[in-house]
């Protein structure tokens, strides 16, 4: 069952994604080389029980943190941790944030200082991925239409797309159906429509597409070691232009 969120309902989600947002735009200004992972989790959720939320992940499926944060070959699902940021690294940064009976859901890889050039072309690729993604939400279309855009931009550019994880519809609960995922030929699964709140999420490898998870259970690698990126966003689907419900306007 997919839900259509009214306009009151989509108000209301619109607050949650909107903490989200503001979060995500500190990110970007205070992550810094030296910092560590936890600390970065410290700020997060000291912001979000400021700003009137709850971190959606703590607790979910015994998730044990409020955020997720995976550097380099982590590709999701990162626990915070004493680990420092160093010159040359990628941070994702995943956050999750719970208000008024309603998700929002997003997700950053942010460079530290100088990166090398496939690293720098790998961020770059897996964004521009979420936003072609995006652009195929609109009313009419089909869920694969997202899911091979994001695709096919990430393998014409020598990537892979990560298949374990998937992006998902969102609301009432973090996750909700449709499933997402980043591949898949077009014209495929649910008629996207008007009201449909979607968490869009390419998770993009440097090398092979396969992961492993850590013996703590959630740490996602890449099997080879490789570098990968992550972006994300909470979207509306409309009858044009999909909103961007996790971006400051
Ligand atoms: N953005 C991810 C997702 O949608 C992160 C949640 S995983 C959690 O699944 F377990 F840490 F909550
Ligand atoms: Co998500």
């Amino acid at each position: 069952m997919i839900y259509l969120k009214s306009p009151e309902e989509i108000e209301k989600m619109s607050r949650a994604c909107r903490v989200v947002a503001e979060l995500l735009e500190s990110f970007k200004k205070m992550v810094e080389i030296g910092m560590t992972t936890k600390e970065i989790e410290n700020y997060a959720d000291e912001r979000i029980r400021a700003l009137g939320g709850i971190a959606a992940f703590k607790g979910y499926r015994d998730y044990p943190a409020s955020i997720c944060v995976s550097v380099n070959e982590e590709v999701v699902h990162g626990i915070p941790s004493s680990r420092k940021l160093a010159e040359g690294d990628i941070v994702s940064i995943d956050l999750g944030v719970y208000m008024d009976g309603f998700y929002g859901d997003a997700a950053v890889t942010l460079k530290m200082g100088k990166v090398d050039n496939a690293t720098e072309n790998l961020v770059r690729v897996t964004e521009d991925a979420l936003y072609l993604g995006i652009e195929n939400a609109v009313e009419g279309r089909r869920v694969s239409d997202i899911s091979h855009a994001i695709q096919k931009h990430v393998e014409d550019n020598g990537f892979s797309v990560v298949k374990l994880f998937v992006g998902h519809g969102i609301g009432r609960s973090l996750h909700e159906e449709p499933q997402i995922p980043n591949y898949g030929t077009p014209g495929q699964g649910p008629r996207l429509k008007r009201g449909m709140t979607l968490a869009i999420e390419p998770m993009v490898n440097a090398g092979t597409y396969d992961v492993k998870i850590l013996k703590d259970g959630w740490t996602a690698v890449t099997a080879d070691g490789k570098n990968s990126a992550h972006f994300e966003h909470t979207v509306l689907v409309t009858e044009n232009k999909p909103k961007i419900l996790t971006k400051c306007s």
